[in-house]
């Protein structure tokens, strides 16, 4: 039987820092209040020169490097984002297949929000299970600093550009694999979370969102955990969507998880979208937190809504 593996990660993160105290000089906020309401303290914001698929390349070469993979055998990319370079097309993952080099391989995009890296994981999984695909490159890719309106204190200050990518790869070995993913979606709420065409500039309703949020995923986690028999003492780490920390902190403790369960990088980062679960898994691989043959539980949630789950051994 085939089975998909979460092979490697990577993530690149702009150099530039825009930090609360920057924010402070923009709008009517200030640190205390950002770090209170959302446990930001800093997100990176890319040049004016580096757009989306050039974050999402970055983030490539690490993965690509990771997995030790020869180029020439990978057999798809997908790129998960809300700040494409182009507004419909060509897609982020055709520019980015080009700037690897990569070329006469099934490229495209897919729009889900924040859950993006979720739905990736599904989507690819997918194609691996049926035989259809060996090796694919998945990214989230985010400029969302190019759809910001730096007048709205209460989106500004939440959101940051990153990419994260990772292979994921065929395997006959179970104990490596992706167990499980769940992506769901539900319509009618577009006036909570959206980019109007005429503005081209994100909206949110923040408030509302954050219930939503908090309800959506921690069903969702404790969903998964049971489909799939284990505990949470099985988890070595929930790397959950860095939307809000409040909102990680209140599905942590729905869920029962230790501190040392839940791993948080988003008081560097803030949000970063369909970036942010990856960029997350990253920090927690450099730092050692998270090793190989780890089983973690990815957890994200967005705009549309879209939300869902990936129960996973990873395998970098
Ligand atoms: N600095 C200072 N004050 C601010 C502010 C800021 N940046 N933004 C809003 N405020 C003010 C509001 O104007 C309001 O003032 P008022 O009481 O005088 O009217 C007060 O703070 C409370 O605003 P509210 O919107 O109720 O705050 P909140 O506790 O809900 O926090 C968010 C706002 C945006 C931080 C919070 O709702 C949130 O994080 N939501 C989830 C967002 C999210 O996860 N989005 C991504 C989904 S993928």
């Amino acid at each position: 039987m085939i089975f998909a593996s979460f092979r490697s990660i990577g993530a690149y993160y702009p150099e530039n820092i825009l930090s609360n105290f920057d924010l402070e000089k923009m709008v009517e906020t200030n640190d205390e209040w950002i770090v209170k309401r959302t446990g930001i303290k800093e997100r990176r914001i890319a040049n004016e020169d580096e757009d989306t698929s050039d974050l999402g390349y970055k983030a490539s070469l690490k993965a690509i490097e990771r997995a030790n993979i020869d180029i020439k055998d990978i057999d798809a990319v997908i790129c998960a984002t809300l700040s494409p370079d182009y507004l419909a097309m060509p897609s982020t993952a055709v520019i980015i297949a080009d700037k690897l080099g990569i070329s006469n391989v099934m490229a495209f995009d897919i729009s889900a929000a924040c859950s993006g890296f979720v739905y990736l994981l599904n989507i690819a999984k997918s194609m691996i299970e049926s035989g259809a695909k060996k090796n694919i490159l998945i990214i989230g890719a985010e400029k969302i600093s190019k759809i910001m309106d730096y007048k709205d204190r209460s989106t500004c200050i939440i959101f940051g550009d990153g990419a994260g990518a990772s292979i994921i790869s065929a395997t006959t070995d179970k104990s490596k694999s992706i167990l499980d993913v769940s992506s769901f979606a539900s319509g009618g709420h577009d006036e909570l979370l959206n980019t109007p065409l005429d503005t081209q500039k994100m909206h949110m309703e923040g408030g509302e969102i954050f219930k939503l949020a908090v309800r959506s995923l921690s069903n969702d986690a404790k969903a998964i955990l049971e489909r799939n028999n284990k505990t949470k003492e099985d988890l070595d780490l929930f790397i959950p969507h860095q939307a809000n920390k409040r909102i990680i902190d209140k599905v942590g403790k729905y869920i029962g998880l230790k501190p040392e369960q839940v791993a948080l990088s988003i008081a560097k980062y803030g949000n970063t979208s369909a970036a942010s679960i990856p960029m997350a898994v990253n920090d927690m691989y450099e730092s050692e937190k998270l090793k190989n043959g780890d089983l973690i539980l990815l957890n994200a949630f967005g705009g549309g809504l879209t939300w869902g789950s990936g129960l996973l051994y990873f395998n970098g």
